[in-house]
């Protein structure tokens, strides 16, 4: 049992989709509001002023002026590999992959250079404000438990899984179909429900993998409940039209992973720029959902995602940064090129709703809305602290504000790592900047 704690500022987080409901009902906003935590779990949110007066006096309050709390963010999509060569010039998916990618990955055979990077990319994480992340690990064991061990310590919620590839890869980075599987099943039984931790299956993408490593990974998907089924799909042409020689006998690229019972709730696919209207029809009618990542997409050239194509469909739109196609761990960052990407496409993306896709409705896709996205009492206590007077010019635009709306927008263009105070996870500060 921890103490009861409460912090003082302004306060934001999002109640629904601004799509399914009016844009000025899709989130609460407290000028001088307080947040009140207790075992890790948020007990109350609401006005300071109402709320102090019946506070009981042992109850610490930490105050930030000049400072925005909002839900801790959530990105569906990143590798922990892939730090080491983020800002790789030159080349998009396929050659991306062989020359800069695999031999950053070969690495993770060490168990102590993966325990390192475990330990910096959390780091990332959480000085860029985000507190759960569905991850890539490579294929090494060892990769994933680095991974959870570090998170583990942290009380984090997060996802991750080893990867999956038995062909179309350097040998010292594939495994078998049985070696994978059976490799995979240890790692569940180690951490999957253990604390916050989740497990997802995790086949790198079609071309990486034979139709016997798909199938082994679609049994190992139903085995377990509340697993998670984490992939890429549809991300650039070239691909698109490999994935068509690989699989023939397959009416395209999602159902390759329909066909090998990959797809569903809790099944998350990167990019989907390319995906046509009966797959995005069959990832609604599944519940399965997409990783948007924006940075990765402009970075490497793969192309625009048509956000509003998919919504439209029913798709579950989560925001990944895809580290190190990404080139950005800022969930900020994100939807500063989201913006761009939509703009480029007609498409506005409201800052409402920007907000709502970096955290509830991450939560929704990945689901996991009833323990976090936001900061309804009973959420477990993942927030950030965010300060409005990070840079000079932040300070200043902010000043020129006069709506919630305008300044939220304007600390989402220009905001960054810098931006994020603190960062606290299940009530504990994990990160003081
Ligand atoms: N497709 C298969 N592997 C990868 C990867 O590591 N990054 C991206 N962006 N796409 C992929
Ligand atoms: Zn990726």
């Amino acid at each position: 049992m921890t103490q009861r704690k409460a912090y003082r500022a302004a306060i934001l987080h999002c109640t629904d989709d601004p799509r399914e409901v009016d844009v000025d009902a899709s989130h609460q906003y407290f000028e001088d509001g307080l947040l009140v935590v207790e075992d890790g779990v948020v007990v109350e949110l609401g006005d300071a002023e109402h709320m102090l007066p019946a506070l009981p006096k042992n109850v610490k309050v930490a105050t930030y002026p000049n400072a925005l709390i909002t839900p801790g963010f959530i990105d569906t999509h990143i590798h922990l590999p892939q730090v080491g060569i983020i800002g790789s010039y030159g080349a998009q998916l396929l050659d991306w992959l062989e020359t800069y990618v695999f031999p950053s990955e070969a690495r993770f055979v060490d168990p102590d250079y993966a325990r390192a990077q475990a330990e910096l990319f959390l780091g990332e994480l959480l000085r860029n404000g985000t507190t759960t992340a569905l991850v890539f690990g490579t294929v090494h064991k060892q990769s994933v438990e680095a991974f959870f061990a570090r998170a583990a310590t942290l009380n984090l919620r997060m996802i991750a899984g080893k990867v999956l590839m038995d062909r179309n890869a350097p040998v010292c980075l594939t495994d078998t179909p049985e070696s994978g599987y059976l490799d995979s099943k240890e790692l569940i039984e180690r951490w999957h429900g253990k604390g916050r931790l989740h497990y997802a299956v995790t086949p790198r993408f079609a071309p990486t993998s034979t139709p016997e490593q798909l199938a082994l990974a679609g049994r190992l998907f139903k085995e377990y409940p509340d697993l998670y089924m984490h992939t890429h799909i549809s991300e650039n042409l070239q691909e698109i039209e490999w994935v068509k020689e690989l699989f023939p006998d397959r009416n395209g690229y999602l159902d390759v992973y329909d066909h090998h019972g990959l797809i569903g709730a809790r099944s998350v696919f990167a990019h989907g720029v390319h995906l046509r209207d009966d797959e995005c029809q069959r990832l609604a009618e599944t519940g399965s959902a997409v990783a948007f990542c924006p940075t990765s997409n402009l970075f490497l050239g793969s192309g625009l995602l048509d956000l509003a194509r998919l919504e439209e469909h029913g798709v579950l739109v989560g925001l990944g940064t895809d580290v190190g196609a990404g080139t950005s761990f800022s969930q900020l960052q994100s939807l500063n090129e989201a913006y761009k990407v939509l703009q480029l496409q007609g498409q506005k993306l409201d800052p409402f709703k920007a907000l709502y896709l970096a955290t509830l409705g991450g939560a929704r896709s990945l689901y996991l809305d009833d323990k976090i996205g936001n900061l309804k009492p009973g959420k477990e206590a993942d927030f950030v602290v965010l300060d409005y007077h990070a840079t000079p010019l932040l300070r200043h635009r902010l000043s020129q504000a006069k709506t919630l709306r305008e300044r939220l927008f304007a600390l989402i263009i220009l905001g960054d790592d810098r931006v994020v105070m603190e960062t606290f996870s299940a009530g504990v500060s994990v990160h003081q900047r």
